[in-house]
């Protein structure tokens, strides 16, 4: 096995913890973590059937679609404001605690960014959390216009960092999106946070990790 010459991160779920925005959450419902699983899930969904149909807007827009397809299909209201205060918190989302530090273990091989998110998201994300000197490259599917799991958008962690997707180690704590990254080609470690069942999608991780602060360096 050729050595590992460099780390592409997926950001949320991986990163970042996206059920952080729960406590904007109790504003609207006394079941935020509801809101926030089903925020989720549907946000994953509108990009899937984008990066499809061909119909791509930023994840900025999709998150907000998401959201206010979530306030209805739970049968809940909410005021313009609070859906802002909703969609701030997307922006303020909490690193998980060991990120830094794995990130720094990690020092010396470029480390990237590489998510659905867009710019400023990922931009504030990374700022809020501290994480700037721990990353090389923030790279965002907004470059190619279309979401994960195209392999338009695996195509851009080689691109950008000049390595081979075989000597790359791809991070992700999404099962689908370690299917996604090992059918490109690159080295993936899957980061199970929640102790997800591995997908039925014909890809295994090279890896399986609780926390990043268990990766290979
Ligand atoms: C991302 C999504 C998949 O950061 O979590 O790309």
């Amino acid at each position: 096995m050729s050595p590992i010459r460099g780390y592409v991160f997926d950001a949320y779920g991986t990163l970042f913890d996206v059920h952080s925005v729960v406590e904007a959450g109790r504003e609207v419902t006394s079941d935020p973590a509801t809101l926030s699983a089903t925020w989720r899930q549907k946000q994953l969904e509108y990009t899937w059937l984008r990066a499809l149909m061909g119909a791509y807007v930023d994840f900025w827009v999709v998150t907000e679609s998401a959201l206010r397809y979530t306030i209805r299909r739970l049968g809940l209201s909410a005021t313009e404001d609070q859906v802002r205060r909703l969609m701030e918190a997307y922006l303020a989302l909490a690193c998980f605690p060991e990120v830094a530090a794995a990130l720094e273990r990690l020092a010396g091989r470029p480390r990237a960014v590489l998510s659905n998110g867009a710019p400023k998201m990922l931009e504030a994300a990374v700022t809020g959390s501290g994480l700037t000197g721990h990353l090389e490259h923030v790279i965002s599917v907004d470059r190619v216009k279309t979401y994960k799991p195209s392999p338009r958008v695996y195509a851009l962690g080689p691109e950008t960092l000049g390595i081979p997707a075989g000597e790359l180690l791809f991070v992700s704590s999404n099962g689908w999106d370690v299917a996604g990254a090992k059918a490109f080609g690159y080295r993936v470690a899957w980061c199970n946070r929640t102790g997800a069942p591995e997908e039925e999608l014909g890809a295994r991780a090279d890896v399986v990790v609780g926390t990043l602060d268990q990766l290979p360096g």
